[in-house]
Order: structure tokens, then C-alpha cells, then sequence
């Protein structure tokens, strides 16, 4: 019997704190209905307490699922963090967040791949689950997206939030789980979607602060281009890939990054809005954490045997689609 990397469990953390457009008004030149028209986006989370930040917000995921799961941290073998906002350079953040949660038996690692983070560590996952030497492995998006915002800039100030998701993946025989998954990298678009400095390239100076670099830089024209067109491609070579008809097709897990982008992968694949997970209007792009929120949030709704395409385009770019059957 062939194994596969089973969804188990889901759970997700986001802050009390609401930034509404109403309040951004007041720090940038611009208006409701120009970011509800543009983006979707009505409101996004921010974390506020400086002491804390997304090793906490993905440790409070992890929390809440392994009591969800009455399971003990000790039985945890893996833990995996996608994120574009480390607590620090290095330790890795999945190192902070087994510490945080007594996995004490868990190694860990972070991967970074901006909005794609999350899809490429569930893809890395599956191939520790598939292979028989891992049995439960925490894969958490989770992403303190204010701490890289400038919100003097009225480009991007309007289009982050911060919150973390997690979701628990387990072996299983009975035909469900991650069925097929297709990445994509393509670095020649590095310069239109990045963080300046604090790198090796441009480790932090006195200018580079002066200069605003650590800050999301984005063309977001540019960037919209391409994620259009690809975030729609990828969804639809899943489909083909493992002929699925519309109908077949349960849910849509797409990325949270402007709403428009999201109907027309949805309209590339046939499908009708009600099939398509969509929170972006509540929180905004939550980078790393946009597709375990969006299935915390829908998990109720979620039948065994359910066909879902998850897809997600970020800088790099990156972008990439995986074709799941729900496993419980
Ligand atoms: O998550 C990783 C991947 N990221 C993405 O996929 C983001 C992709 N990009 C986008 O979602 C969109 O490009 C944005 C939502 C960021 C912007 O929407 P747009 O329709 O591409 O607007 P634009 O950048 O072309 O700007 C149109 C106008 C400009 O004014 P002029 O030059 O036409 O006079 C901007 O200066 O809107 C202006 N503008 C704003 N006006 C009010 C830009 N930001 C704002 C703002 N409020 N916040």
C-alpha cells in the first residue's frame, strides 16, 4: 500500500489587534474604496506586544492543535516553520517553536520562499512522510508581517498582516491526502518584490536604515502581472495533471494576496466563488500563514475525500499548486 502525507489536524493563531482601512486613512494618502477595490481588503492583524512575534504566534497554533489532537509534544518528530520574518537571523524559528511547545523530540528547520513558503514546506514534508522516517511532523506558516512593513508607504502599508497557522501531517494508507504537487522558482523576478537590506549583501548600516531597506520593496504592478497568470496556470495543470473536472474540485486554497488575482485563478479553473477559500478581507496577506488559516477556518465545512487545490504565487517568484484529498 502506497503511503501518503495525510492532513490530520489544523489549527491557527492570529492577534486581537484590528487594523481597518478606516485607521489607515489616517497614517497614508488613501481610502477605503480604493484598497477594498484594488485588493479585497477590509482589515489585517498586527501583532502589537514587542516582545513577541512569530515564533510565539506559531507556537500558539502548535498549542492549540496538539490539544485540539489531545497529543503530547514529546510524540511531535519534525517541525517545520515557513516564514519570511524569523525571530532572529539564526536560530531557525522551528528550532525557538519546538523549545516553546516541549517538542523536545523534534528537529526543525525554517524555509523561506516569501508567499510560497508555506506550499513549498508542505511539498518538503510529504517527502519525509512518504518515505516511511517520519510519522508527525508540524508544518506552521506564520509570518509577523508589520515588523518588514513600512507604514509610511501607502503601497504596501495596506496590503500585510500578521498571524500563523499550523497544520499536523501524518502517513496514511487509505488513498487520502497529498496526491500531487508542482513548484515553481523563477529568480530573475527577485527585483520587483524584496527586502533591500540586512542580508550579506547589505548588512544593516546606518544607511540602509536611514534609507528605509528593511522594508518590503514591491512593483506591485509588476508582480500582479505574473501572479495572475501564473497562480491560474499552476491551478490549472493540477487539475489536468490528475483529471479533475470543475466539478470534482471541492475547494480552491489560494493564495491571499489581492483578491483579483484570486478570482481569476477560480475563473481559469471553472469554479464558482462559494468553492473558494477567501478570509483576505479580514486579514489581509498574511505571507506565510494565508493557506493553514484558510483551512483552520474552513476545516468544519471539510468532508474526507474532498478534492482541494491549494496554489500560491510570491516573490522570487515563486509559485507552486498541490492537489490534496481531505483526510478527515
Ligand atoms: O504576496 C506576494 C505577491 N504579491 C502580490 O501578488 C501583489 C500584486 N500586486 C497587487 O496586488 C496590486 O498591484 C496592488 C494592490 C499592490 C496595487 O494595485 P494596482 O491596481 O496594481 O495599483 P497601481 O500600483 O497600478 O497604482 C494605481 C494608482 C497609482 O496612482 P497613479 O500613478 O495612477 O496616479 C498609485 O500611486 O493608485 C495609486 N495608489 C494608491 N492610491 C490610494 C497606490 N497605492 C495606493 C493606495 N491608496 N494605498
Amino acid at each position: 500500500m502506497k503511503i501518503t502525507a495525510a492532513i490530520t489536524a489544523v489549527s491557527a493563531y492570529v492577534p486581537d489587534y484590528i487594523l481597518n482601512n478606516q485607521e489607515l486613512e489616517k497614517m497614508v494618502d488613501t481610502n477605503n474604496e480604493w484598497i477594498m477595490s484594488r485588493s479585497g481588503i477590509s482589515e489585517r492583524r498586527i501583532l502589537k506586544d514587542k516582545d513577541k512575534a512569530t515564533a510565539f504566534m506559531a507556537a500558539e497554533a502548535a498549542k492549540k492543535l496538539l490539544e485540539k489532537k489531545n497529543l503530547s509534544p514529546l510524540e511531535i518528530d519534525l517541525t517545520i516553520v515557513a516564514t519570511v520574518t524569523p525571530d532572529h537571523q539564526y536560530p531557525a524559528t522551528a528550532n525557538i517553536v519546538s523549545d516553546m511547545i516541549g517538542a523536545t523530540n523534534a528537529w526543525g528547520f525554517d524555509i523561506q520562499a516569501a508567499c510560497s513558503s508555506f506550499i513549498y514546506a508542505l511539498t518538503a514534508a510529504t517527502k519525509f512522510i512518504e518515505t516511511g522516517t517520519h510519522k508527525k511532523i508540524l508544518v506552521i506558516g506564520s509570518d509577523k508581517m508589520s515588523s518588514i512593513v513600512d507604514y509610511t508607504d501607502r503601497k504596501t502599508s495596506i496590503l500585510f498582516g500578521d498571524g500563523a497557522g499550523v497544520v499536523l501531517l501524518e502517513p496514511t494508507t487509505d488513498g487520502t491526502g497529498i496526491i500531487d504537487s508542482k513548484m515553481y522558482s523563477d529568480g530573475s523576478g527577485k527585483k520587483y518584490l524584496y527586502q533591500p537590506a540586512g542580508g550579506s549583501l547589505f548588512p544593516p548600516t546606518v544607511e540602509t536604515i536611514a534609507n528605509k531597506q528593511h522594508f518590503v520593496e514591491m512593483d506591485g504592478q509588476a508582480v500582479f502581472k505574473v501572479a495572475v497568470i501564473k497562480m491560474a496556470d499552476v491551478a490549472a495543470e493540477m487539475m489536468e495533471r490528475n483529471h479533475l473536472k470543475a466539478e470534482d474540485v471541492a475547494y480552491l486554497v489560494p493564495h491571499q494576496a489581492n483578491k483579483r488575482i484570486i478570482d481569476a485563478t477560480a475563473n481559469r479553473m471553472g469554479i464558482s466563488m462559494d468553492k473558494v477559500m477567501l478570509n483576505i478581507q479580514k486579514y489581509g496577506n498574511t505571507t506565510s500563514a494565508t493557506l493553514p488559516l484558510c483551512l483552520a477556518e474552513w476545516e468544519h465545512l471539510l468532508k474526507k475525500g474532498d478534492n482541494l487545490i491549494l496554489t500560491t504565487f510570491g516573490a522570487g517568484f515563486t509559485w507552486g499548486g498541490i492537489y490534496l484529498k481531505w483526510s478527515y
